[in-house]
């Protein structure tokens, strides 16, 4: 079992649309999944709701009151933290989870949020163990506004997995209980795409 957390205490910056676009995407390729939504706002299971039947199966869990555990048979876990966590919540939570995906929104004032977080990151003990990657969402073509944190996390050997696309294919998954890699494939191929190396980190390169 593997399990992936998503976590930024900056609220706002995709936390929410890649656990649950995660999530689909292991469903679609029948890989048993869970979702835990540490939130109490409950966004990811509010999304699951509303998933049609015909759609691969994600087992929804509750976690904003401290509910980790999944049924055996899971393969993968996708967990979806809240926007404000404190450094005792964040120790649990690492301490569960194998890969830890940090989305940032590009604007300066993200950018310098995400770079202080992954200082905190650093200082603390138990969470610099975790295996760490950055995810640039909601970017435009235009990305050299991460050339400085990019600069900074390459020194601290973090990488920067994936650039996502700031595309309304997000906010229509949201609104219908899916995932962008159950949509008209025309209409998500270039998001699919920016998907790959992301997948690929996850899952250390090996197929599923
Ligand atoms: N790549 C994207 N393209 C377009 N819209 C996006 C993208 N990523 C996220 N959004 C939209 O931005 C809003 C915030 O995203 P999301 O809810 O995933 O953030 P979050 O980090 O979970 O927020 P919170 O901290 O409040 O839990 C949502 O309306 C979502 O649909
Ligand atoms: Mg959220």
């Amino acid at each position: 079992m593997k399990k992936i957390l998503v976590v930024n205490p900056k609220g706002g910056c995709g936390k929410t649309t890649i656990t649950t676009n995660l999530a689909s995407y292991y469903a679609l390729w029948e890989v048993p999944v869970a979702l835990i939504d540490l939130d109490p706002q409950q966004s990811s299971l509010e999304w699951l709701n509303q998933r049609g039947k015909h759609l691969g199966p994600i087992h929804g869990i509750d976690g904003s009151r401290g509910k980790l555990s999944v049924p055996n048979e899971v393969q993968r876990v996708v967990m979806d933290a809240p926007a404000r966590t404190t450094t005792a919540q964040l120790r649990k939570l690492f301490e569960n989870a194998d890969e830890v995906l940090i989305p940032v929104l590009p604007s300066p004032i993200d950018i310098r949020a995400a770079g202080r977080f992954i200082g905190e990151l650093l200082l603390d003990k138990t969470l610099r163990k975790s295996r760490v990657g950055l995810v640039a969402n909601r970017a435009r073509e235009n990305t050299l506004i991460y050339s400085n944190l990019e600069a900074f996390l390459n020194k601290l050997k973090i990488p920067m997995v994936a650039h996502l696309r700031d595309t309304q294919n997000y906010i229509r998954a949201a609104d219908s209980g899916q995932g962008i890699f159950e949509m008209a494939p025309y209409l998500v191929d270039k998001d699919m795409d920016t998907w790959k190396p992301l997948i690929k980190w996850i899952e250390n390169d090996q197929k599923l």
